[in-house]
């Protein structure tokens, strides 16, 4: 090894979702999208990237060509194990376009400064793991992308934490082509991808709308309601909506640009009522484009619905106990039958309680399992 960077990143979670890519090899959404990033503690990806030296040393003062020859020649020796498992990286796809993307910004940063020691042209090891199981239906792809980039970009040196130049926002760029949702887990807090109008992608990036610091009294708790990795995966699924679902279109055009305006406030004025309307308006919504696909795209199941009634019985007997209660919870859900809920503080132990109570027979650990968990820090 001659040099090794690791890196950690977490879920996020939509609640404004991505669905769509105008684009499917940059990545490129048809809307833009908003998420929370989750701590540390529960659900993330670790990740370290190696520079190792295979073979004999290479030449000294080689020349440019020399040097693109044997970067070409090392990515072909690249190798990734995710979760103690080797998994073929290959030579086109999403992974390979990040790993090329950030060697090729490191041969450019050794070919300008004589003085930057020369690992570009070495074979990567990448060594990934979650904490989570990846069949726990939950965003794994955001997280592990996010991780991956990361960490090559602090064994590269280019992020502006490992003295580099690159922004976090200008490397979210490059984590979106590995998975759409990964470029929002390189921040903190809350998170918007502006899904950009420029063709090449210069503009489809992450923003991070508020640190996780601004609203220290929000939380979520994932409800594991099937850990069964079943279903339409949400690259394939969200293609299938583009080619046939017409109520995408209204959601491209309005409904996403008019929530995007009223959920940042809502954050930014820390409004959780106005904040669980829109969440919850949104996961519905996106359910809703999705069962407009044809053919028809069911996530959600009978555990998922109860859930959804449980939590709009709560809202709606608060709303009735007076002026100024406000929403006690809301709920989201991405491409499966997984809750995730978002509450004040004050308000987790009755949110879990009832779950208890509704849910007798659901086992905490497994299958139905609880993870209380806060949002990270920035
Ligand atoms: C429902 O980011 O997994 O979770 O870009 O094809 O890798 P690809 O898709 P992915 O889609 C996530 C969809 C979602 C909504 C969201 O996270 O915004």
């Amino acid at each position: 090894i001659k040099r090794i960077a690791t890196a950690s990143a977490p879920v996020n979670i939509a609640v404004v979702k991505y669905w769509g890519k105008k684009d499917t090899k940059l990545i490129l959404p048809t809307n833009d999208s908003l998420s929370v990033t989750l701590d540390q503690d529960h659900l993330r990806s670790l990740t370290s990237s190696a520079a190792v030296e295979v073979e004999e040393e290479e030449e000294q003062g080689e020349s440019a060509s020399a040097s693109a020859a044997a970067a070409a020649a090392a990515a072909s020796k690249d190798r990734l194990w995710l979760n103690g498992v080797e998994e073929e990286i290959g030579s086109e796809g999403r992974l390979r376009t990040c790993i090329d993307e950030l060697r090729n910004a490191r041969r450019k940063v050794e070919g300008e400064d004589g003085g930057v020691e020369k690992i570009a042209h070495l074979p990567l090891h990448i060594v990934s793991e979650n904490n989570f199981p990846t069949a726990a239906g939950l965003a794994s792809s955001a997280s592990g992308f996010a991780a991956l980039v990361w960490s090559i970009s602090s064994l590269y040196q280019l992020n502006s934490d490992s003295g580099g130049h690159l922004s976090t926002s200008a490397l979210s760029r490059v984590a979106r082509q590995g998975s759409g949702s990964a470029c929002r887990s390189l921040f903190g807090g809350f998170v918007a991808w502006q899904g950009g109008e420029a063709k090449d992608g210069s503009d489809s990036l992450a923003l991070q709308v508020a640190e996780r610091e601004h609203w220290k009294d929000l939380h979520a708790i994932i409800c594991v309601i099937s850990d069964a990795k079943k279903g339409t995966p949400s690259t394939a699924g969200m293609q299938r909506t583009v080619q046939t679902s017409a109520a995408l279109q209204s959601r491209i055009s309005h409904v996403v640009p008019e929530r995007m305006q009223r959920i940042t406030s809502a954050i930014k004025q820390r409004d959780f009522d106005a904040f669980a309307k829109e969440t919850m308006r949104d996961s519905n919504n996106f359910h809703a484009t999705c069962l407009d696909t044809s053919p028809p795209i069911f996530y959600l199941n009978d555990t998922s619905r109860l859930v959804i009634q449980l939590v709009e019985e709560l809202n709606r007997s608060s709303e009735q106990a007076g002026a100024g209660a406000g929403a006690i919870a809301a709920y989201t859900f991405d491409a499966g039958p997984n809750a995730v809920l978002y509450a004040p503080e004050k308000n987790v132990p009755l949110v879990l309680s009832l779950i208890r109570h509704y849910f007798p027979n659901a086992d905490f650990d497994d299958p139905f399992k609880l993870l209380p968990s806060l949002p990270r820090d920035g």
